[in-house]
């Protein structure tokens, strides 16, 4: 988010009669892994009494690790969260959530007591009915997969886990840069995006962007790994987001061996197919 387009886009909008009611920043990009500038996007929200919403969904639970805890500064002003605890949380898919500042917002807007429901009698008990806090009605009990592993990971092992796989991502963003035929494109959170470039290459961007989207589609299909992809710079990208405490060091050199070697096939048959 460039917060300074962000500001005079909201101005601009005001002054054409329209009325901005949200910003929603980003907590670890999906592409790339960035965080926003929380801090002042939420500043911005303050001056212009905007909604705050902030997409954590992959990169939220890195907060928790103390080194890198002030990329997440202002996080705590947001008036809402989208987390995924299927994602960097480890727990099964799917486990979507979202964590909001005043929970009576969402109780205003949902809830409803149509005759037939005979949920909040019990005298002197408060009771929690889930179903007022958001769309769906009859619900499966997703919350006891993410209880569950917070108690057996707890904050200790998050921080210890989540940092290993930080770790994971820069060693491959490492062999990237110093393999001829790889280029290191960005490095953040657990997220390196890198492209395959052939030895002594002369072609220009078309050409490498169509190699590096066939190469994806090979290696998805390989069964051998499983990486996804992303547009940076208008470079098409092979992208490795490590969100698996089972990843390993041998696995990473693993990745780079396996890109080369697939890599170099790809453009063998790239090539030929030009001429
Ligand atoms: C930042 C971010 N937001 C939202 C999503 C969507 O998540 P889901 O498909 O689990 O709903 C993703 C998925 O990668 C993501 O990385």
């Amino acid at each position: 988010m460039n917060n300074k387009v962000l500001e005079e886009t909201i101005k601009k909008d005001i002054e054409n009669g329209l009325q901005p009611i949200m910003v929603i920043g980003t907590a670890g990009d999906v592409s790339t892994g960035v965080v926003d500038n929380l801090k002042g996007i939420s500043t911005i929200c303050k001056a212009f009494d905007l909604w705050f919403h902030i997409d954590g969904a992959y990169g939220v639970p890195a907060a928790v690790i103390p080194n890198i805890k002030n990329l997440f500064d202002g996080l705590s002003e947001a008036d809402s969260i989208a987390l995924d605890p299927h994602k960097w949380l480890y727990c099964p898919l799917e486990a979507g959530c979202t964590l909001v500042k005043n929970p009576q917002y969402l109780i205003d807007t949902f809830s409803s007591h149509p005759e037939y429901y005979n949920f909040t009698k019990t005298e002197g008990e408060t009771v929690q009915n889930y179903y007022e806090f958001g769309m769906q009605n009859s619900r499966g009990f997703r919350a006891l997969k993410v209880w569950l592993t917070l108690q057996q990971v707890g904050r200790n092992g998050y921080q210890k886990l989540i940092s290993e796989d930080i770790e994971l991502s820069e060693i491959l963003f490492d062999l990237a840069k110093k393999h001829p035929e790889l280029k290191a494109v960005s490095q953040n959170l657990s997220i390196t995006t890198f492209r395959y470039i052939p030895l002594n290459h002369k072609e220009g961007s078309d050409y490498l962007n169509k190699l590096n989207e066939e190469l994806l589609n090979e290696l998805q299909t390989s069964g051998e790994l499983f990486i996804s992809n992303a547009m940076v710079n208008e470079m098409y990208c092979l992208r490795a987001c490590i969100v698996n405490f089972r990843t390993s060091k041998k696995d990473i050199k693993e990745i780079a061996e396996i890109i080369i070697r697939e890599g170099r096939k790809a453009h063998s048959k790239l090539s030929k197919q030009k001429i």
